[in-house]
């Protein structure tokens, strides 16, 4: 499963990519708002920095819109993929930016009937929000297995991207259900590395190591 960071703090970015495990990035209005800067100029220093698909989101809501905005980010990098919601206008767009050989998001995905018709107008990604489900109590796991079942069933070439991601048992749910992609905010990645046993065992390998050298040079 690739993981992408949900950030668009080049910070944090450049933290987590150098340790070669971040596949991709993907970013929203609310998390551009956190960031200093212009949107554009961060949008390129996150695809030089992570040379992988960077999903940069639109904010019109007419097609028109979408697709002027659209073909402004996809011109910004090879890497852009530009993000589009789930309305009727953002399926039509969809629909002609991927005709054009653009690569689209289509975010706020919350049902498998989504899912499906974002991938039959040729999204590159389907973002459902996991999240979000688990907050209103109904669990967003359920919407990863029927979406990967559905495009496994049919084969369509659209990835699932799990985003609103919270916590690591996220991550490793959507793993063992298959899913393409998983995108997290840094916090869950840095949680991804934790384990106490981890960090005992290291301890307990030095200890040993420094008794063992100071053996050594008593015996001297
Ligand atoms: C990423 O594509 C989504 O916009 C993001 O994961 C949403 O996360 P949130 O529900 O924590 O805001």
């Amino acid at each position: 499963m690739k993981i992408f960071m949900d950030t668009g703090s080049i910070k944090d970015i450049e933290a987590l990519a150098s340790l070669g495990i971040i596949d991709g990035v993907t970013t929203n209005p609310s998390l551009m708002a956190k960031e200093k800067g212009e949107g554009r100029d961060i949008i390129r220093e996150i695809c030089r920095i992570v040379q992988g698909p960077v999903s940069a989101e639109v904010v019109a809501t007419d097609t028109e819109g979408m697709l002027r905005e659209g073909r402004e980010l996809a011109a910004i990098d090879p890497h852009v993929v530009v993000k589009v919601p789930f309305t009727k206008d953002g399926v039509k767009a969809c629909h002609t930016l991927a005709r054009e050989g653009t690569q689209v998001n289509v975010t706020l995905i919350f049902s498998a009937t989504q899912a499906l018709l974002a991938a039959k107008v040729g999204a590159a990604y389907v973002s459902p929000f996991i999240g979000r489900l688990d907050d209103i109590a109904t669990d967003g796991m359920n919407l990863i297995e029927e979406i990967v079942e559905i495009f496994d069933n049919y084969e369509f070439g659209t990835e699932v991207l799990v985003a609103s991601v919270r916590h690591p048992i996220h991550v490793v749910k959507a793993a063992r259900l298959g899913a393409d992609i998983c995108t997290c905010p840094a916090a869950v990645i840095e949680s991804m590395f934790k384990h106490p046993l981890t960090d005992l065992g290291l301890a307990k390998f030095l200890q040993d190591y420094e008794k063992a050298q100071a053996a050594l040079t008593t015996a001297r």
